[in-house]
């Protein structure tokens, strides 16, 4: 199996009106301004950065609920601005969402054999007896047993649902999987195994991850990239080993002091976890939207902000990266 960019997304932003009262007039949150990556079939493109930073938003969109106000977004070869509605059903089909909390988003009153159904009802011809096959094969696939698919969401564990979430997920064969935190929920011994999971199921059906987490130690074994967003922009992007080893921009440096399970030597050496406030992206601040929280903030910082600009094999959006290396 080859690889291809199956997205393409260039200088995507996703703007909200808010009006946070009858009097004073509407402001733009922007959740997510001016974002750029590519992914490719059998990588991982992980994003990381605290709550808010617009990775929920960035989900939304490359799933196709939701349309960016700015950029472009290519799914799977297609260009989506001015696509008719027929080939977004098709489109829609290729990129799938697995959630944080599989709990709400399977339906408690269908049987497991019944929600991994649903989908080829939906979008397929198949005839009961192939989708039964087709069922069959995937519970095995996320290793649940034949029987448990005569049972209820209620009666799994956590991790038990999330693996039916990634089988409902994968029945319809995506090129593209967004799992937006799909294991923060879970207690860190299940996380390991969910983790596997996914890196088994991506070798073999050849899938691309767009993998979202606050925490940069939940992707550091399934990343190939890695995207360290803040207030909705993109503050530093490279390759997992590059963003480990090497981390250029003061907030992920933060993040990474900030990691549990992570060796506490690399975390001294990274500096300290990010302090302060994250303000509000009502409000952000002039110049580097980082300045308030930096240690190494100058004037320079209040007053530009830094582009992101390639620095060795990383991107990083930092004024002063080369000084603080
Ligand atoms: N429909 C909306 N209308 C207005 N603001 C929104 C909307 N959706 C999201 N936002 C705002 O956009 C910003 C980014 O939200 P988003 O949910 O993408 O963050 P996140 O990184 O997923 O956070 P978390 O880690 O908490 O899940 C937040 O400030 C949020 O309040
Ligand atoms: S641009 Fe300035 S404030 Fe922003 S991260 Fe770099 S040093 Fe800190
Ligand atoms: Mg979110």
């Amino acid at each position: 199996m080859g690889s291809a960019t199956v997205v393409r997304a260039e200088n995507l932003s996703r703007h909200y009106r808010v009006r946070r009262s009858m009097f004073v007039k509407p402001a733009t949150l922007k959740a997510l301004d001016g974002v750029s990556f590519e992914l490719e079939s059998g990588k991982t493109l992980a994003v990381v950065g605290e709550s808010g930073c617009g990775k929920s938003t960035l989900a939304r969109l490359v799933t196709l609920i939701e349309a960016p106000t700015g950029g472009r977004l290519e799914i799977d070869g297609q260009v989506l601005e001015g696509v008719r509605r027929r080939d977004i059903g098709d489109l829609r089909r290729a990129v799938q969402l697995i959630f944080q909390d599989p709990y709400g988003s399977l339906n408690p009153r269908k049987k497991v054999s019944a929600i991994l159904e649903e989908p080829l009802i939906i979008n397929t011809r198949l005839g009961r007896a192939e989708r039964r096959a087709a069922v069959a094969d995937m519970l095995a696939k996320v290793g649940l047993r034949q029987e448990q698919s005569e049972r209820y969401p209620h009666m799994f564990s956590g991790g038990q649902r999330q693996r039916i979430a990634i089988a409902r997920a994968l029945m319809l064969r995506p090129k593209i999987v967004v799992a937006d935190e799909p294991v923060s929920a879970l207690d860190v011994s299940i996380q390991a195994q969910v983790l596997n999971l996914l890196k088994d199921l991506q070798e073999e059906f050849n899938l691309a991850y767009l993998f979202i987490a606050h925490d940069l130690g939940v992707v550091r074994h399934i990343a190939d990239d890695i995207i360290v967003m803040y207030l909705g922009r993109v503050v530093e992007h490279g390759s997992t080993e590059d963003i480990f080893t090497r981390a250029g921009h003061p907030y992920t440096r933060a993040l990474l002091a900030s990691t549990p399970r992570l060796d506490p030597k690399l975390r001294r050496k990274r500096g300290a976890a990010p302090e302060g406030e994250l303000p509000s992206p009502l409000n952000p601040p002039p110049g580097c939207a980082f300045h308030g929280r930096c240690p190494h903030a100058t004037d320079l910082c209040r007053q530009e902000r830094p582009e992101l600009r390639a620095i060795g094999d990383v991107r990083i959006a930092c004024h002063h990266a080369e000084a603080i290396a």
